[in-house]
């Protein structure tokens, strides 16, 4: 007997009411041409939107560009010192290092790793975190950060759980190639990988969400701030809370030589007078005015970023009286927060974070003609969250230094700047740094940069001390004395 569709139900009409009220009827105009099943997913996809919140989103960042104003008063943000023996404010570093190491010992700590980017700039075919940015061994940016987990785990004796914020577009294949990869030797119950939530893109011109087919809205993740929802969502906190965790190492997955844990910051912010162990954040100097970092202020006396596109350049190029920039704190997106900071801002509307506007190329449909569309320049706004703009909701947020070849090394673009050549330089140059530290020296160019290609795993080293301080760091120093280190080599340590 042969088979018919059965009809597609009636769409609601409250829904229709609704979609006209946020001026968004256009959604449904290929409706009546879809199929049941794409039909049901297109509607399934408009249910998701919060239909009642288009219209301000629109007037408030589309139609418009919300402008960014200064606080009243704008102070660079007072910081620990990499060198806790500076004069400027000295601190016990043995101290803060051990309140850190006791509590990653105590089972209180995870790692948190935002990877739910799209990764625009790199144009690499898959997630970044499945990116092979080992400087030698062609480790992806996961493994590299899954070594250090392990390596901390087995020191303290304690599991240390990892979860990783993917993005509904890269989730599956996240979670594949933690399976094809034995979860890099963790334990699988230890790594929780989960989406975070998305946000339509909207046409520039008309504040119309943009449809990607006629049967998909157009969406892009919710930004690294986005974080704060999906970790309730998704149950991580209810999780977190479960096993005793309290602190989270928050850290972006393209900083390849990131320290996954930190204990002197851990510790810094756990129990630094001036901390409320809410979120923590690391900083390096810049390296010069015009350097793309946001900057660790202090408005009206709390601890903010503001980007560097906001802060006047005047201000950014005012000296200290040695010479050094003023405002200083580059941020690293280097965070330490509370599992209960981040719950009571997940739950209560009041500490919702706002969103940023950015322009973009969308490739979507023609809402009258369906025809597909692929922008040359763009048509389309995203708004994204920033994690960052937690930071003012603390009681108090405290900035620690810390240096640039030791832990950033970031891969953004596919050439130049941040880009995999870089990031693999920069590994190289922390290895060589290491290596000196332990009485090995690298074979140098004549502008004394290291004239090979190094690359230290975590399992030989987690820090320079560790290379005369393990057992393992001691055994790679010694068979590096009896072979001495070739120009022109790539050598994994
Ligand atoms: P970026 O701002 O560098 O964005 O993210 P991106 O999407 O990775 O790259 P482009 O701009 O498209 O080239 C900084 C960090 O925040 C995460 C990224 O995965 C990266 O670790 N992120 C960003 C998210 O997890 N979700 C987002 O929605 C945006």
């Amino acid at each position: 007997m042969p088979t018919t569709t059965p009809p597609a139900p009636p769409i609601d009409a409250s829904l229709i009411a609704r979609l006209q009220g946020a001026g968004q009827s256009h959604l449904l105009r290929f409706a009546p041409t879809l199929t049941p099943d794409r039909r049901a997913a297109l509607l399934a996809q408009i249910e998701g939107l919060d239909l009642s919140a288009i219209p301000s989103l629109v007037e408030t960042y589309v139609k418009a560009k919300p402008t960014f104003s200064l606080a009243a008063s704008v102070e660079p943000a007072p910081y620990y010192p990499n060198n806790h023996a500076s004069k400027s404010r000295a601190w016990d570093r043995a101290r803060f290092e051990k309140a850190g190491q006791d509590l990653i010992r105590a089972g209180r700590v995870a790692c948190f790793t935002v990877a739910g980017g799209q990764g625009t700039r790199l144009g690499y075919d898959g997630p970044k975190g499945c990116y092979p940015a080992g400087a030698v061994s062609r480790k992806p940016l996961f493994q590299l950060f899954a070594e250090q987990i392990l390596a901390h785990s087995r020191r303290s004796g304690k599991d240390v759980p990892w979860y990783v914020m993917t993005s509904p577009l890269n989730h599956d294949a996240t979670v594949a190639f933690f399976r094809a990869n034995d979860f890099f030797g963790l334990p699988p119950s230890s790594v929780m990988c989960f989406p975070q939530g998305v946000m339509p893109s909207f046409d520039m011109k008309t504040g119309r969400v943009l449809l990607a087919a006629p049967d998909e809205i157009a969406t892009n993740p919710d930004g690294h701030g986005g974080s704060i929802t999906a970790l309730h969502k998704s149950g991580a906190i209810a999780d977190m809370k479960r096993r005793g965790i309290t602190t989270l190492s928050y850290f972006q997955v393209d900083n390849a030589t990131v320290q996954a844990l930190d204990p002197a910051f851990l510790g810094l912010h756990a129990s630094a007078p001036d901390s409320s162990a809410e979120m923590s954040s690391k900083m390096i100097p810049k390296a010069y005015a015009e350097e793309k970092l946001g900057l660790f202020c202090s408005c009206n006396g709390r601890t903010e970023v503001i980007e560097y596109s906001d802060l006047p350049m005047d201000l950014q190029r005012q000296t200290l009286p040695d010479g050094t920039l003023r405002f200083l704190a580059g941020s690293i997106a280097v965070h330490a927060m509370s599992v209960e900071f981040i719950e009571r801002l997940a739950t209560d509307p009041r500490f919702s974070l706002p969103y940023h506007r950015a322009e973009k190329k969308v490739p979507c449909i023609d809402p009258e003609t369906g025809e597909k569309v692929d922008p040359a320049s763009p048509n389309g706004v995203k708004l994204e969250r920033f994690v960052f703009d937690a930071l003012p909701l603390c009681r108090a947020s405290i900035v620690y230094e810390t240096d640039r070849i030791e832990e950033f090394a970031p891969i953004k673009n596919a050439a130049g700047v941040d880009s995999p050549e870089s990031c693999t330089r920069l590994q190289t140059e922390r290895a060589a740094r290491w290596l000196k530290a332990a009485g090995i020296e690298a074979p140098l160019t004549s502008d004394g940069k290291p004239d090979c290609t190094l690359e230290i795993s975590a399992s030989t080293a987690l820090c320079a001390s560790d290379l005369v301080s393990t057992d393992a760091g001691r055994a790679a120093v010694t068979r590096l004395r009896s072979s001495p280190i070739p120009r022109g080599a790539n050598i994994l340590i």
